[in-house]
C-alpha cells in the first residue's frame, strides 16, 4: 500500500461536477464578507494591545505588516489552490492531490486544530467581553460559571520532555465551566445546521457592525492621537524578544492570530456561485481588507494611548476612555462591536470543520456519518453538530492563551504545507488550468514556507507537545481506519491495469 498515492486532479473535477449535495449560494461579496466575518476578530479586539503592551510598543505596526506578508504569501498560493480544486476540503484536498493521501490526513487532522480549536478560542474572548458587558448593564454572572476550569503552567526543568510538558503543570482554577463560551458555540451550532444562506446573511449583518465600529473607532481616533506616545516608535531593547527589533518579531508571532481566516473562506468553495472567479477575490480581498484596518487600528491605538497602558483584556475600550468623557457613548457600541466580530469569526471557523470533514469522509478517511447532508437544509448536519460538541467541551474547560497558541501552530503548519504544494503541483500537473496562479510562485511559495515555519519555531515548547501529542493520536486513527477504507486506495487496488499516482 503507497501511503503517498495522490488524488487526481481529474478525479477532482469530476467530483465537482457530480456532487450536488452542498447549496452553491455564495457570490464574492458573501465570500470576501466570509473572510472579514473570520479574520477580524480576538486578535485585533485582544491581543494587538497586549502585544504592544509587552513585545513591541508603536512598532506593533510594523509587526502586522510582517504577518500581514507571511499571510500574504500563504494567501496567493491559498488562491491558486482554490481556484484550481474549488472543494470544501480546502489544505487537506490540496495536499491529498499533491503530496499523497499521509500528508493530506496529516494536514486534515492538523486542520481541526485551526478551525474547532480557534471557534473554541474565540468563544472564550466572546465570553470576556459579554461578561463585562453585562456588568456595565448591572448583570453579574458568578465568575465560577465564566472562565476555564483548568490552567497550564509550564513544569519547571521539562525542556523539550514532550510527555512531562503534555501531562504535568495543570492547576485547577477554582471554576466549574465557561458557560457563556459554551452558550455561544451551542447557537452557532444551531445557526449552522439550518443553512449555508442563513449563516451568511447573519455572517454579513455582523461583519457590517464590526467594520462600522472599527471604522468609527479609526476616524474617530485620528483626531485625538498624540505623537509623543509614538515617540520613541520602536523602544529600545530589554532583552528576550522584549522590544527593539526582537520585540517586533516576538510579536509578530503574537498576532499572527489576528489574520487567520482567510484561508477558511476556500473551505466553502463547494458553495460558492463561481468558485474559480470568486475564490480568489474573497481570500485575498478580505485579507487586504483587514491588513489595511489592523495597521490603522494599531496607529490609532498606540496614537492615543501610551503602549505601556495597553495590557488588558479590552485595548480599544481604553483608547475610547482616553478619548475623553465627550466620546463615552463610544464605549458600549465598541463592546457590541466586538461582541459581533467576535461571533462571526466563531460562525466562519466553525463553518469550516465540519466542510473538512464532509471532504475527508467522502474521501474514506473518515466513517460516512460525516458527510451526510441534512435532506431539508443541504448542510453536513452531523459534521456540524459533532464540530459543536466538541468545541464547546473544549471552550468550557480550557482557557484562552493555550487554545491560542495550538491554533498558531496548527495553522502555520497548514500554510506551510499549501505554500509547499503549489510548488510541487507547478512542476508535476503543470498542464491543469489554473484560473489564478500565484505571482512568481518560484519565490512566493518558499518563502511562505519558511515563513511559517520560521513563526512555528517561535513558539513555546509546550505548543510543540500539544501538537506531536495530537499527531500522534492523528496517525493511530488513520492507521486503524481511514488506510482501510481509504477509496483512492480501493481504487488503485481495483485498477490493476495500471498504477495509480
Ligand atoms: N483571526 C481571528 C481572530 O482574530 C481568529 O479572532
Amino acid at each position: 500500500m503507497n501511503l503517498f498515492r495522490r488524488k487526481k486532479i481529474a478525479d477532482l473535477h469530476s467530483e465537482i461536477l457530480t456532487d450536488h449535495g452542498l447549496k452553491r449560494a455564495l457570490g464574492p461579496v458573501n465570500l470576501t464578507a466570509l473572510g472579514i466575518g473570520a479574520i477580524i476578530g480576538a486578535g485585533i479586539f485582544v491581543l494587538t494591545g497586549q502585544a504592544a503592551a509587552k513585545y513591541a510598543g508603536p512598532a506593533i505596526v510594523y509587526s502586522f505588516i510582517l504577518a500581514g506578508i507571511a499571510c500574504a504569501l500563504a494567501g496567493l498560493c491559498y488562491a491558486e489552490f482554490s481556484a484550481m480544486i474549488p472543494v470544501s476540503g480546502s489544505a487537506y484536498t490540496y495536499g491529498y492531490a499533491t503530496l499523497g493521501e499521509l500528508i493530506a490526513w496529516i494536514i486534515g487532522w492538523d486542520l481541526i486544530l485551526e478551525y474547532l480549536f480557534a471557534a473554541s478560542t474565540v468563544a472564550v474572548g466572546w465570553s470576556g467581553y459579554v461578561v463585562s458587558f453585562l456588568k456595565d448593564l448591572g448583570i453579574v454572572i458568578p465568575p465560577e460559571f465564566t472562565s476555564a476550569p483548568y490552567n497550564h503552567v509550564t513544569p519547571e526543568g521539562a525542556g523539550w520532555n514532550i510527555w512531562r510538558l503534555f501531562t504535568e503543570g495543570w492547576v485547577s482554577t477554582g471554576a466549574v465551566l465557561n458557560v457563556p463560551a459554551m452558550v455561544i458555540v451551542g447557537f452557532v451550532t444551531l445557526l449552522l445546521v439550518i443553512g449555508i444562506t442563513e449563516s451568511a446573511t447573519f455572517n454579513n449583518v455582523i461583519v457590517a457592525i464590526k467594520l462600522t465600529v472599527i471604522l468609527a473607532f479609526v476616524g474617530i481616533g485620528l483626531a485625538y492621537i498624540n505623537r509623543e506616545n509614538w515617540d520613541p516608535f520602536v523602544p529600545p531593547a530589554l532583552g528576550a524578544g522584549q522590544f527593539g527589533w526582537e520585540g517586533v518579531l516576538r510579536a509578530a508571532g503574537v498576532i499572527f492570530f489576528a489574520y487567520i481566516g482567510f484561508d477558511a473562506v476556500s473551505t466553502a468553495a463547494q458553495e460558492a456561485r463561481n468558485a474559480q472567479r470568486d475564490m480568489p477575490i474573497g481570500i485575498l480581498g478580505s485579507l487586504a481588507v483587514c491588513t489595511v484596518l489592523y495597521i490603522a487600528v494599531s496607529l490609532v491605538l498606540t496614537g492615543v494611548v501610551n503602549y505601556k497602558e495597553l495590557n488588558v483584556p479590552d485595548p480599544i475600550a481604553v483608547a475610547i476612555n482616553a478619548l475623553g468623557d465627550g466620546l463615552k457613548w463610544l464605549r458600549p457600541i465598541v463592546k457590541i462591536g466586538a461582541i459581533a466580530g467576535l461571533s462571526s469569526v466563531i460562525l466562519v471557523m466553525m463553518l469550516g470543520q465540519p466542510r473538512i470533514f464532509y471532504a475527508m469522509s467522502k474521501d474514506g478517511l473518515l466513517p460516512p456519518v460525516f458527510s451526510q447532508v441534512h435532506q431539508r437544509f443541504r448542510t453536513p448536519w452531523a459534521a456540524t453538530v459533532l464540530t459543536g460538541s466538541v468545541a464547546m467541551a473544549v471552550a468550557g474547560l480550557f482557557p484562552i492563551g493555550l487554545l491560542g497558541e495550538l491554533v498558531s501552530i496548527g495553522t502555520l503548519l497548514a500554510f506551510a504545507i499549501v505554500c509547499a504544494g503549489v510548488f510541487v503541483l507547478r512542476f508535476t500537473d503543470p498542464q491543469i488550468h489554473r484560473p489564478f496562479r500565484t505571482p512568481a510562485f518560484w519565490l512566493v511559495s518558499p518563502l511562505g514556507v519558511l515563513f511559517c515555519l520560521w513563526l512555528m519555531y517561535g513558539l513555546p515548547p509546550d505548543t510543540w507537545a500539544r501538537l506531536l501529542v495530537w499527531m500522534a493520536l492523528g496517525l493511530v486513527i488513520y492507521f486503524f481506519y481511514g488506510r482501510r477504507h481509504s477509496k483512492v486506495q480501493r481504487q488503485a487496488a481495483e485498477n490493476s491495469n495500471g498504477p495509480a499516482r
